[in-house]
């Protein structure tokens, strides 16, 4: 536990002393490269906690992680029956959770694969 607490409270301080940090904003404009240099990664640091903490705690960067962005949201679970005399010679099932007649492919998936460069398609079932 010693080597932790001599990194909390005298390497970090001792580091964070010595960065170049000016006292005016004019301060900033006279920093050399070397300085900047020293700034980068304290600030990179920064950067990636403040990075995590809105990945964890906002709700609309956790809501781009998602695959399904509009197919039954208010559900907590999508899950669809299809009776398999419902089959016709041939259905076609989205996968790609873009479509607007979901559960079936409209399509929708030659779009999101132009513009992501994906490549989903759908699941083809045909009665032989
Ligand atoms: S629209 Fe989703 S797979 Fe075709």
């Amino acid at each position: 536990m010693e080597p932790v607490a001599h990194l909390i409270k005298v390497s970090v301080p001792n580091y964070l002393s010595d960065l170049p940090i000016p006292d005016s904003i004019g301060g900033w404009f006279r920093l050399g490269v070397k300085d900047w240099l020293s700034l980068i990664p304290p600030t990179a640091v920064l950067a990636g906690i403040g990075y995590m903490s809105y990945v964890a705690f906002c709700p609309k960067a956790r809501k781009s992680n998602q695959v399904n962005r509009t197919i039954n949201k208010n559900n907590p679970k999508v899950v669809d029956m299809v009776d398999v005399e419902d089959i016709t010679e041939k259905t076609v099932f989205c996968r790609c959770w873009k479509s607007q007649n979901w559960p079936y492919c409209d399509g929708a998936h030659g779009k999101h694969n132009q513009c992501t460069g994906d490549n989903v398609g759908p699941l083809v079932i045909t009665k032989k």
